[in-house]
């Protein structure tokens, strides 16, 4: 909120996105950032452009499940990142890179984010080379049409997306 201070601590991060859903993509930048930070602040986007296939609470639940043990909070945020970011404690975003393909995006994000907050300060981490190409719309087309995505994401966020794709009866594979 602009005009309050908020005491800022320089070993804790947020990591923002959407999550719909997390994957071993986003697992494996989140163990590379808390080798930096001490804890990380894991913002789910609640009113994104993109139509969700998981609720905010589902997919909060889900990060819940497969990051306990790590020093995580997890929350969600409506709204501009540099809003979201100037009332928390923090002024440290991480952004990932996979391909040089996400450089040109990644790079007008920084730049806007921190025309609108001067104090943002975006962090780049690379992803491990088997998750380059790893997207979680790339996991839900797979599993949508009955492929196996266990080796994607973790064994929870499988069993979570054949059910819901089994409710929304958008599931091709065989059971
Ligand atoms: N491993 C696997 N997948 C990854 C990944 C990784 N390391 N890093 C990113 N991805 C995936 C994401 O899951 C996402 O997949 P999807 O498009 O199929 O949903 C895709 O790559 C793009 O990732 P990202 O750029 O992080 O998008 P996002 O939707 O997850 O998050 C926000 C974007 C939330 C950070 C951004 O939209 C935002 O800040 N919105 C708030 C409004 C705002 O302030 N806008 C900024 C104006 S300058």
């Amino acid at each position: 909120m602009q005009g309050q201070s908020v005491e800022k601590n320089a070993r804790t991060a947020i990591y923002p996105g959407s999550f719909d859903p997390i994957t071993n993509g986003h697992l494996d930048i989140l163990s590379r950032a808390l080798k930096i930070f001490d804890k990380i602040i894991i913002a789910v986007l609640r009113n994104g452009s993109k139509e969700p296939l998981f609720s905010v609470e589902e997919r909060m639940s889900m990060i819940k499940q497969v990051t306990s043990g790590m020093n995580v909070v997890i929350e969600s945020f409506d709204g501009l990142l540099a809003d979201y970011v100037r009332q928390k404690e923090t002024n440290i975003i991480i952004r990932s890179l996979r391909a040089t393909s996400d450089f040109d995006y990644e790079f007008q994000m920084a730049v806007m984010n921190s025309q609108m907050n001067r104090e943002m300060e975006s962090i780049f981490l690379m992803t491990g080379k088997e998750y380059f190409f790893l997207s979680s719309s790339v996991v839900k087309e797979i599993a949508s049409r009955g492929g196996d995505v266990s080796w994607l994401v973790p064994p929870v966020v499988a069993e979570k997306l054949k059910a819901k794709l089994r409710s929304s009866g958008s599931n091709n594979g065989e059971e």
